[in-house]
């Protein structure tokens, strides 16, 4: 609803319960229902207010992954929300269209309340995104795909398994969207499909057996042009959007397969069954015609290039250890100082065998180059959330706007929740 020009929602985390598996009650948390949350939906321009209450019994809080706002407002670690309390951020959207999402972040616990089901869409609209040729009927041909693997134990409640080792928890049941062996009925030659990786731990490879499909935006909005591909990788917190095409009578499904890591240690691997399928895609006999994706390099116009000569400051940052570093997450240190408007270059690396998956908040950065080299064409756009494969340097570049606060921080952290609990996240401040 639309309240004196602010768009405002409004978002409950409570306990509820769910019947993933046939004849299996589980307990769950969601935001409103039992399991996962509303997407939420607004328009560049536009001010936003979320009134966010906890009827859980233990502190939580809300982040609104990949937004650019205040620090006050992004819902980390110092925002907590107690008990029966009601936390009303407000923000401008100032960014371009993009698949955002947000989930808790309370200090040390974050991988437990995303585990439980606690995460949502949040899509960004603006004039270019509606002037692109582009499937975009939501639940029809333009489909959110939240993907996230479970374990459940004898009693079927979702159980957290630390055992195996490095990554975190890694389930045998893949759910999309909250169910288990999803499908979408499909009724237009071009389905959008919009993948998040909301799992804790695991890094999927997605694609199907019988078609390529094009890429069209990653974590932060579209990219300069479409992208054929045979398969995307995603870590935890990346997404993509996808163009798939379909002839009438089709069946076929999004897939993951066993993920190329990137030189990962083998006992620090996905944990044997790498494969899974993510979402079964039925086409009727009679399909509406849908474009082919495009749009112009003037959907872009207007909007403030990040160029790499006019970054002024560099930092470095080791991934090791649950480290950064060198130091664990430290809530009353501040580990970077950030001036207002500059534009940096981060030189991110992953010091060990192990996959990690850096984050940065109030950002949408540009990959450079990883180990010195270009890119591949499917991490050009603008991301928030980058697999580091191991021993490889990612310099990424990004800007600081609009937002200061002398004691308010934001977060970077490896986005593998287990990782991020225990410690491996620091803090900035934009001055
Ligand atoms: Cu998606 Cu700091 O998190
Ligand atoms: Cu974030
Ligand atoms: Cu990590």
């Amino acid at each position: 609803t639309v309240v004196g020009g602010v768009r405002t929602f409004e978002l409950t985390a409570r306990p509820g319960t769910r019947e993933f598996l046939p004849g299996v009650t589980t307990p769950t948390w969601g935001f409103d229902g039992p399991y996962l949350g509303p997407t939420l939906r607004a328009e560049r321009g536009e001010r936003v207010a979320v009134r966010v209450t906890n009827e859980l019994d233990e502190t939580t809080s809300v982040h609104w992954h990949g937004m650019h706002l205040p620090p006050a407002m992004d819902g980390g670690p110092h925002q907590p929300i107690a008990p029966g309390d009601t936390w009303e951020p407000t923000w401008e959207i100032d960014q371009p269209a993009a698949t955002l999402w947000y989930h808790p972040h309370p200090h040390g616990a974050t991988e437990e309340h995303v585990y439980r089901g606690l995460a949502g869409l949040f899509l960004l609209d603006d004039d270019a995104s509606r002037a692109a040729d582009l499937p975009s009927r939501y639940g029809v041909d333009d489909v959110p795909v939240v993907v996230q693997d479970k374990v459940f134990d004898d009693d079927g409640r979702l159980e957290l398994r630390h055992d195996g080792g490095e990554p975190g928890t890694l389930g045998d049941t893949v759910m999309t969207n909250g169910t288990v062996g999803a499908y979408h009925e499909v009724t237009t030659e071009r389905v959008r499909l919009r993948l998040l990786n909301g799992s804790t731990a695991r890094t999927y490879s997605f694609g199907f057996e019988d078609r390529s499909f094009d890429l069209v935006a990653t974590d932060g909005g579209l990219l300069d042009a479409p992208v054929r591909l045979d398969e995307v990788r995603l870590a935890p917190g990346e997404r993509a959007e996808i163009v798939v095409a379909f002839e009438p009578g089709d069946v076929t499904r999004l897939r993951s397969t066993e993920p190329d890591l990137g030189g990962v240690a083998a006992s620090f691997a996905m944990g044997g069954n790498d494969a899974f399928d993510v979402l079964e895609l039925r086409a009727a006999d009679d399909l509406a015609p849908s474009p082919a994706p495009a749009w112009g390099p003037s959907s872009h116009a207007g909007e403030d290039e990040l160029r790499a000569e006019d970054a002024t400051m560099g930092r470095s940052f080791e991934l090791a250890d649950r480290m950064i570093n060198g130091e664990r997450m430290d809530m009353s240190r501040i580990d970077e100082v950030v001036t207002v408007g500059d534009t940096e270059v981060w030189e991110v690396r992953n010091a060990h065998p192990v996959p990690h998956s850096f984050h940065v908040h109030d950002v949408q950065f540009r990959i450079l180059t990883i180990d010195g080299r270009e890119p591949p064409p499917g991490l050009a756009g603008p991301k928030d959330t980058v697999y580091l494969e191991p021993r490889r340097t990612y310099r990424l570049l990004m800007r600081f706007e609009d937002y200061t606060d002398t004691e308010m921080p934001y977060m970077y952290h490896c986005h593998m929740l287990l990782h991020e609990d225990e410690g491996m996240m620091g803090q900035f401040l934009v001055v």
